[in-house]
Parts: C-alpha cells; structure tokens; sequence
C-alpha cells in the first residue's frame, strides 16, 4: 500500500516520522493512521491527495494533486490533562517550520489555522479516541497550501498557497523535514512542562484582536479577544463587556476587517 517518497527529504527527527510513510492517494490520511494497526508513536502518513480530506468542524480540505503538504502524525500516549493544548501547541509548531522560510511570517488565527496577510495556508485537525475516560490515540493531521496555484485555490475561500509569498516553487521535502522537526521541538518540551499560551498569543495577536463569533444558533455577534484560556479556549469580551470562553469546537471566529471596526 505503501510507496517510496516522491521527493527527497533529509530527517533529522529523534520520533516524529519515524517511521515515515507515503501513499500516492487516500481518502484522508487522518482516517487512514487511525485505521492503522499497532503503529508506534511518531508514526507519519504523508500523501499528495486526499479525496476526502476532512478539516475542522465537518468541513472539508482540499488541495490539488502533488501541491500540498498533507499529513497525519500519531502521537505516543500522553496525559489526558495535556491534550486540550494539543491544536494551539502544533499551531505554534508548524509556524515556526514556515518561519525557517524568508518573508513568511505566519500568523495563527485561534484555535490553529496559519495564516499569511490575512490568508489560509494552512489547517489543523487534532482527533483523539477514547476508551473510558483515557485517550488511547491522538492524531494531529496537518495541511498545508505549498505549490497550489490560484485556479484551485480560488474556490477556496480565503486561502493562498505558501510558494504565493515565497515567490518561487517550494521543495515540499525539506518544508516536510522543516514542519516535522519543528513540532518534534514543540511536543517535547511541552511534555517538559512548556505552555504555549505566551508564544501562541503573541503570534495570533491577542489580546485587543476584533471579531466576529460565529455560532450555529445565533446571529454572529462581535467580540475582542482577551487571552488564550489554560485549557486552550478562547476568553473574549462581547460589547457589553461580559467575559466568554470560546471551545473551539462551538464556534468559529473571523477576524473583524479593519472598515468594520467602530
Ligand atoms: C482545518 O483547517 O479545518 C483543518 C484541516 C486539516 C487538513 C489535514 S490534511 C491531512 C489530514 N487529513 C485530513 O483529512 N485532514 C488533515
């Protein structure tokens, strides 16, 4: 089922993507590595399509053949209290993987989506199984917009491909060994005792962020971001001034167009 890398890539990881494996097309390789028997922590399936390739709260991801940079990654076990940061720790990790590039200064829109200017590059989908109250697997699966051109991302709302801003084709193995070594930094030291609150904040710019929350039951409704909560929620004012916290899961955010701000 398996197949040779179709591009070089120089690893220099200690666990993560060991072992590494690739497959040409799958429905999503989130599934897949979840469907995976016995497979050791660190386990990565790359692919260079997806035909279902699902992103967070039900919606879809889609990228074109061979242009993006998709993975899933198996975790080893860890402690149930540390895995509600997981999506802001792997956020921080992937944005400094694209940082390694010049002139890419990616922001993180909460919980976990990379942007640059202003648009999608890239997505986050952290899925655990449980067996009582255990996780007995987590798999953070990662996608980026490396090489897409326009025409595939112009039916993507708001998205953009990171060789946009690169300016040149990006050698999507060493973005891979890049991405993947910088999480591999990011898991161990919060399995050291790092938080990410700090580092996340400062790079989706909260506090004093504007927005517009959205909830399936209700109209949108504006806010201003406060702080990154401890279990990774996001604390906002709404404009009477009553404090909230955002789960990921219930809500979206869009960040309030400057025109729109009073
Ligand atoms: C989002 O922004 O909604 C999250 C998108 C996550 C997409 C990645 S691509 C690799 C992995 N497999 C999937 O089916 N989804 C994730």
């Amino acid at each position: 089922m398996f197949e040779p890398l179709p591009f070089d890539c120089e690893l220099r990881t200690r666990w993560v993507a060991r072992p590494l494996y690739f497959i040409a097309a799958t429905a999503s390789t989130n599934s897949l590595l979840r469907n995976l028997p016995a497979s050791p922590g660190g386990t990565v399936i790359l692919t260079d399509y997806q035909f279902s390739g699902r992103g967070r709260r039900g919606r879809r991801w889609s990228s074109a053949p061979g242009s993006g940079l998709l993975f899933s990654l198996l975790l080893p076990p860890m402690p149930t209290r540390n895995l509600s940061l997981l999506p802001i720790v792997t956020a921080v990790g992937v944005a400094r993987g694209l940082e390694q590039y010049p002139e890419v200064t990616p922001l993180i829109k909460w919980p976990n989506d990379l942007l640059l200017h202003g648009r999608k590059i890239g997505g986050i989908l952290v899925e655990s199984e449980w067996s009582g109250s255990e996780s007995s697997k987590t798999i953070v699966g990662v996608g980026l917009n490396v090489n897409d051109d326009n025409d595939h991302l112009d039916h993507v709302e708001g998205a953009a491909s990171l060789s946009a801003f690169t300016g040149t084709v990006v050698a999507r193995g060493e973005l891979l060994a890049t991405v993947l070594q910088a999480l591999e930094d990011a898991y161990d030291a919060f399995l050291q005792g790092w938080m990410p609150h700090e580092e996340w904040s400062q790079r989706a710019k909260v506090p004093g962020k504007r927005l517009w929350v959205h909830s399936s039951e209700q109209v949108p409704w504006k806010a201003t971001a406060v702080a990154l909560g401890e279990h990774g929620e996001l604390i906002v004012h709404n404009c009477v001034g009553e404090t909230i916290s955002l789960r990921a899961g219930d809500v979206s955010i869009r960040t309030m167009s400057p025109e729109s701000i009073p």
